[in-house]
């Protein structure tokens, strides 16, 4: 049933034909269909909306089903039965092998042709395919002015390809129905920081360089490369993680408030964050950059293997940490430093954003104790929190003796209700056709340049890894830079 607070984001329930490419991938399985299942049960996917799931391996219907029965149970365990069958029984298998001539007839044979239904075409496969595909979909007419098509990261590998990408895709479909995905903004607390930044004027006053000192933004895994090795060693964490998740953390921080909460006024603000970013060079990198390799280590008592035995290499220059300090060069940002930290089989999977705000200017206690900066920790995983870390006095008979304090915002036990997952609201979205959480061709662009400037850079300076214990917070050495510390 639909709830009331449901029912307020809906509008009028949209019947939709979904089609995922990689139907039978990890991402379709993990997060694409139990996102539809709950979205399902909310009563914000209309019943008579079907999912077809596009593979090359051939299959028959009742194969698919038995297939998707076994790992749903796993991905929606604790789900009741009946309901993940509801899903399944929306879902169609279609095999096709796109290098062929008319690889989609069959699937055109199932699209509907009406004008309210909304036709969303899911990209979930590497996106050196992604040119293809778009062509399959032309050639055989299934692209029409309800069709919207939602790509997955990462877009290319470097500036030029994912130019190139943009293009093929550009050449079919018109920006406005083109949704280029990045979880991370789906997520329940990146979301909040709109609302803490635009709605409390507390926060937006001291949002400036006169007031922060610094900048941190975490997003830490236990995971290790898992079965994703292949994938994993042609990018690394810069172009995993930094180019897109914690990019779009830094500009929802940095940017300017957009004067409606609207898809390109949102991402003009955004896009000028992007391009305000210093570009990388020699020396900076050299000083300002940290790349490093997990090696063997315990991780909550349990002892995993190094990265190179991960992917089963002797060597591999790819990086599963790197630590940035990236430099804003606008009004607003100047002199803040953005610290940026991301890595695979790290001690514990934390992902949070730190604002350490300045230090009082003079200190007029007697005792002189150095007063601790106040600082926000909006922390974004596993927990979501808010934490605001301020000096109060301790209790005492006289004098002034104080410490650092905090005022804790505890998601789960303010808001009780289940958190939609980040891939239910952005799927919604799709359906909706709300782009103000997907990534415009010129935002992404944007990004890769100044990631670019980075891998250039490593490459002519000859910017080894260096080794980190798995388990640990890194190498260690990643001198968070003019001496400031990390948030641990
Ligand atoms: C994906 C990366 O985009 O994000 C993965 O490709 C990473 O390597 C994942 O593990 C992290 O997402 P989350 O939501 O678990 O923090």
């Amino acid at each position: 049933m639909m709830n009331e607070k449901d029912k307020q984001h809906t509008g009028s329930l949209k019947d939709a034909d979904i089609v995922i490419f990689g139907g039978l991938g990890d991402l379709a399985i993990r997060k694409i269909l139990p996102a539809l299942f709950h979205r399902l049960q909310a009563g914000q996917i209309n019943k008579n909306s079907k999912v077809y799931a596009i593979s090359r391996s051939k299959k028959s219907q009742s194969e698919f089903k038995a297939l998707l029965k076994e790992k749903l149970g796993h991905s929606l365990s604790g789900q009741n039965p009946k309901e993940i069958d509801q899903i399944i029984n929306m879902c169609i298998y279609v095999q096709a092998d796109l290098t062929e001539d008319s690889a989609l007839s069959e699937l055109k044979g199932y699209l509907r042709d009406d004008k309210d239904i909304v036709r969303v075409f899911y990209f979930s496969t590497p996106s050196s395919i992604f040119g293809s595909i778009t062509k399959n979909l032309s050639a055989d007419n299934l692209i029409n002015d309800q069709s919207r098509v939602v790509l997955e990261k990462p877009l290319g590998y470097d500036s030029a390809s994912s130019k190139i990408i943009n293009d093929q895709i550009s050449e079919f479909f018109d920006e406005s129905q083109i949704f280029r995905i990045d979880h991370y903004l789906g997520k329940e607390t990146v979301q909040n920081l709109m609302v803490l930044r635009f709605a409390n004027d507390l926060y937006e006053n001291a949002w400036n360089s006169q007031n922060i000192e610094n900048v941190q933004i975490t997003v830490a895994e236990e995971l290790g490369v898992g079965t994703r090795g292949d994938y994993y060693d042609k990018y690394g964490a810069l172009l995993d993680m930094i180019q897109n998740h914690l990019l779009q953390l830094l500009c929802l921080v940095a940017m300017e408030p957009p004067s409606v909460l609207e898809a390109d006024n949102v991402r003009d603000e955004k896009l000028k964050v992007l391009k305000s970013l210093r570009l990388f060079d020699e020396k900076m990198v050299k000083d300002q950059t940290v790349k490093a390799q997990y090696t063997r280590g315990d991780i909550q008592g349990e002892s995993v293997l190094s990265y190179l035995e991960d992917i089963n290499q002797f060597s591999s220059e790819t990086d599963t940490f790197v630590a940035i300090r990236a430099t804003i060069d606008n009004w607003r940002w100047a002199g803040v430093p953005f610290y940026l930290r991301t890595g695979k089989r790290m001690s514990k999977r934390h992902s949070e954003i730190v604002i350490n705000f300045k230090n009082v200017p003079h200190n007029i206690f007697p005792d002189q104790k150095p007063i601790v900066n106040n600082k926000l920790v909006i922390s974004l995983q596993p927990e979501e929190r808010i934490e605001l870390v301020q000096t109060v006095k301790v209790p005492g008979p006289g004098g002034y003796r104080y410490q650092p304090t905090s005022l804790v915002l505890d998601y789960s036990s303010s808001f009780t209700d289940r958190f939609p997952e980040a891939y239910e609201r952005l799927i919604m979205d799709v359906i909706r056709g709300n782009q103000t959480l997907f990534m415009r061709k010129d935002e992404v662009e944007a990004s890769w340049d100044w990631v670019d400037s980075i891998t250039e850079q490593w490459k002519r300076a000859k910017v080894k890894n260096k080794l980190y214990n798995a388990g640990t917070s890194g190498p260690g050495d990643d001198v968070l830079i003019d001496g400031h510390e990390w948030n641990e």
